[in-house]
Parts: C-alpha cells; structure tokens; sequence
C-alpha cells in the first residue's frame, strides 16, 4: 500500500503483541519474514524490541527491504521522554532508522483533562523532528479517534500517515476511517482477529468455507477490502504463513455487507475513556 508521504508499506504486517521476549519472538519473526512478510509491528511497551531487532537479523533481510514500526509508551509521553524513547527502541532493535513510529494511545480528557490536547501536540513535536532528522521516515498515530486527531490536524507541521486502531468485523470504525480518508491517513487494524475470538463466529466460518479459506483468511481479506492494513499476530509458523496467505481470492459485496453486519464487539480499551 502507499503512504501519503510517498513511501510504500508493505501489507498485511506482522503483530508482535504479546509475542514473549527471546526464543518464541526471535523464531516468529524470523519464520515471518520467511513466508514474505517484510513489515513488523512492535512497541517499547511490548518488551521484545531486542528479540524482535534479532529476529531481523537472523533473517539475513535487507534492511532496505523491511518496514519497521514502533510506539511511544504511554509513560513516555510529552516531547523529551519521546525523543529518549525513540532512541532506546532503535537501540533496542538494532537498527539506525525506523520506517514508523506512533504515539501509542493519546492522552485522553478522563485522564489530564484540558491538558491532553497539549500534551498529545508536544508528543507529536517530537516525532516531527526525528523525520526532520531522518532517523524516522513516517510518522503516525494509534488509538486516535476523532476527538483527538482533529487537533492533531489542525496543528501538525508534518501530517500524521498512519492511524493504527482496533478493527475487525464487530468494529466498523466508521467516523474515524471517514476523517483518515478525507486527510490520507492509513488506517491499520490492530486486533484484526479480534485476538482470535472470531475465528468461531458461524457467520465467518461459512463465508470462509464458501472460499475454501480458513476463518483467519476471510477477516484479513475482508480487511484489505476495506482499504485497511491488517496485523495478524501469530506465534505459529502454520498461522505466520495461513495469515499471508489471502491474496487468491475475493469476497463479493453481499459477503462483505454480511461481515458489516456482524454485531459491535470490541475486545481492547476504548482509547476515549481509558484512564491510562
Ligand atoms: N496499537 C495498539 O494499541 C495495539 C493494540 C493491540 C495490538 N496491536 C498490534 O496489532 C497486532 C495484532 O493484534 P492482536 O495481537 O491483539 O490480535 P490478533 O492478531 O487479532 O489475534 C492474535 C491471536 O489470534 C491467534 N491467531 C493468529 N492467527 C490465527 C489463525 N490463523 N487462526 C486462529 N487463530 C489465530 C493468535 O494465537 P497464536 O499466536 O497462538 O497463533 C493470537 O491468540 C498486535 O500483535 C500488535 O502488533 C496494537
């Protein structure tokens, strides 16, 4: 897919979410880059930026060939802890650029009341200089709604390129992916198997069976159909390779109406109420 600064990025992506640090990380990594995934989705928050980092090395890609995202914690907000935190992730990965780097979750009203906006804004100063700098090439956001992206807009000095947000069958998103649209921003789909627990929704299950895919396939499809990027997580090398595997076949319009269709579930946080 392309970014509205220029660059490509390369879809789906591969989640690292939970994935636990050493072994089990540095093999999925390894074994996802081996089935042609070349862009990987990690935080600081996820402890395994180390394991990740030699993962990709392991690997023997190209550097030049990868798309590496982190984020911001949210401990770490505000402009100087991002710039700090923007340099242990390198250091911790390894390498001497980031394709992507986003604010985590914004601040929120719940949590620092009028503050938020301004604290959100000196985060994004931040991640504005290191593209200044060239150690980042993209800059983005994650569990930006509308309420916090629209003074994003208003201020930025360079426009965010990416909105990374829980998005699945049961979670249209539809305000946020119009106000992505209207201003080119990318939306990714964390949780795009909604953490696997739609892999036994019958609704799924049948419009899988009816393209000889599994369940995991039809969402990721259903996704790319969307426009969305999706980033499955899987630490199994049959899962790392069936979730790349989604570009053989298409689903009708009536299949995507009745994926629409599927009843609101969220499985993570809303980032509007939080209190972290
Ligand atoms: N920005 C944010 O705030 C945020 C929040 C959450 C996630 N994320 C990112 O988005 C990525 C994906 O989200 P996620 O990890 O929450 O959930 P997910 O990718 O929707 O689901 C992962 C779960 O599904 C299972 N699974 C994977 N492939 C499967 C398949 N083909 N068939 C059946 N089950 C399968 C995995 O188990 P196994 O691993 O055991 O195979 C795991 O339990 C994360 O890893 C992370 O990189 C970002």
């Amino acid at each position: 897919m392309k970014l509205s600064n220029g660059y490509d990025i390369p879809s789906p992506g591969f989640g690292t979410y939970k994935t636990p640090d050493g072994e089990v990380c540095i093999e999925a990594v390894r074994t996802a880059i081996e089935a042609g995934y070349t862009h990987i989705d990690t935080a600081a928050v996820y402890g395994n930026e180390r394991s990740v980092g030699e993962g990709l090395r392991q690997s023997g890609a190209d550097r030049s060939k990868l798309f590496i995202t982190s984020k911001v914690w949210n401990t770490n907000r505000g402009y100087d802890n991002t710039l700090r935190s923007f340099e242990q992730s390198l250091s911790d990965l390894g390498l001497d650029y980031l394709d992507l780097f986003l604010i985590h979750w914004p601040a929120n009203r719940q949590q620092f009341g009028d503050r938020a906006d301004a604290i959100n804004l000196d985060t994004w100063r931040a991640i504005e200089r290191l593209v200044d700098e060239k150690v980042l090439r993209s800059p983005g956001l994650s569990n930006f709604y509308p309420l916090y992206m629209e003074p994003i807009l208003a201020n930025a000095n360079i426009a965010p390129v990416v909105d990374q947000i829980e998005f699945h069958p049961g979670l249209l998103q539809t305000e946020t992916l119009a106000l992505c649209k209207a201003n080119g921003i990318l939306v990714e789909a964390w949780s795009p198997l909604g953490r696997g627990h739609l892999m036994d929704n019958p609704v799924i299950c049948k419009i899988a069976e009816a393209h000889g895919v599994t369940p995991a396939q039809a969402v990721l499809r259903w996704c790319l159909q969307k426009d969305v990027l999706p980033l499955p997580k899987s630490v199994h090398a049959d899962r790392i390779r069936e979730n790349i595997d989604i570009f053989g076949f298409t689903l009708s319009d009536e299949e995507m109406a009745t994926l629409d269709a599927i009843p609101e579930v969220r499985y993570g946080s809303n980032p509007d109420t939080i209190a972290y």
